[in-house]
């Protein structure tokens, strides 16, 4: 089985570590994925509940997307020791109803990882990420954790983590763990019935 896995970056940064661990994600996998990337996190305004009905256009696109896919994958940095506002403002956004059905991400199943230049690769936003994603009922896969601390060190000079590394490894078990979760979809959540 193929699985459709929407690519969410927690960082703009044109030469993101972050998106390049996606991009191995995506090398990893092969044929055993297809890989969206949602790149419009700059263009979705501040969640105002004001600004809510009709949603806007970006708003509207991710929330189609989210659904569409069987599983989403998160790769975020750490700002100042927790979630970047960018990627808390789209949650945000997401953990609401619209006119066309219930918050995207309950049991929808999800992964997330992170790298840094740091030594903690990530641990404090990734629990902050783990907590809100709970929070909105979305099926968190607990392990592999990937925690790419010294990111920059990882990768070797083409930007590739190298097959045989623990970064590697965990990559493939994350993976794996995700298509697991999209297949075992267990019962539905009361919010979705
Ligand atoms: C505003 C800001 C806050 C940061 N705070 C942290 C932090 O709390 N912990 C950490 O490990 N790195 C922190 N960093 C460094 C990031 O880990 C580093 O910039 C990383 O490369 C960002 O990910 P990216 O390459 O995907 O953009 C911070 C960077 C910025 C710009």
């Amino acid at each position: 089985m193929t699985t459709r896995i929407l690519a969410i970056s927690g960082s703009l940064r044109r030469t993101s570590l972050n998106t390049n661990l996606l991009r191995q994600a995506e090398a990893i996998a092969g044929r055993g994925a297809t890989f969206d990337y949602f790149d419009r996190l700059p263009a979705i305004p501040l969640f105002s509940e004001d600004e809510e009905h009709p949603a806007p256009a970006p708003v509207a696109d991710l929330r189609d997307r989210v659904r569409t896919a069987d599983a989403v994958l998160i790769a975020t940095p750490e700002y100042n020791a927790s979630i970047p506002a960018g990627l808390k403002n789209a949650l945000d956004w997401l953990s609401r109803s619209d006119s066309t059905g219930g918050p995207a991400l309950v049991r929808k199943p999800v992964a997330i990882m992170g790298a840094s230049g740091g030594q903690l690769g990530t641990v404090r936003a990734q629990l902050a990420l783990r907590q809100v994603l709970h929070s909105m009922s979305a099926r968190v896969l607990d392990k592999p954790e990937l925690l790419l601390f010294r990111a920059h060190e990882q990768f070797d000079e083409s930007g590739v983590l190298p097959e045989g590394s623990r970064a590697h490894a965990a990559l493939l078990g994350i993976l794996d763990g995700l298509a697991d979760l999209v297949t075992q979809r267990g019962t539905p959540h009361p919010a979705t019935r």
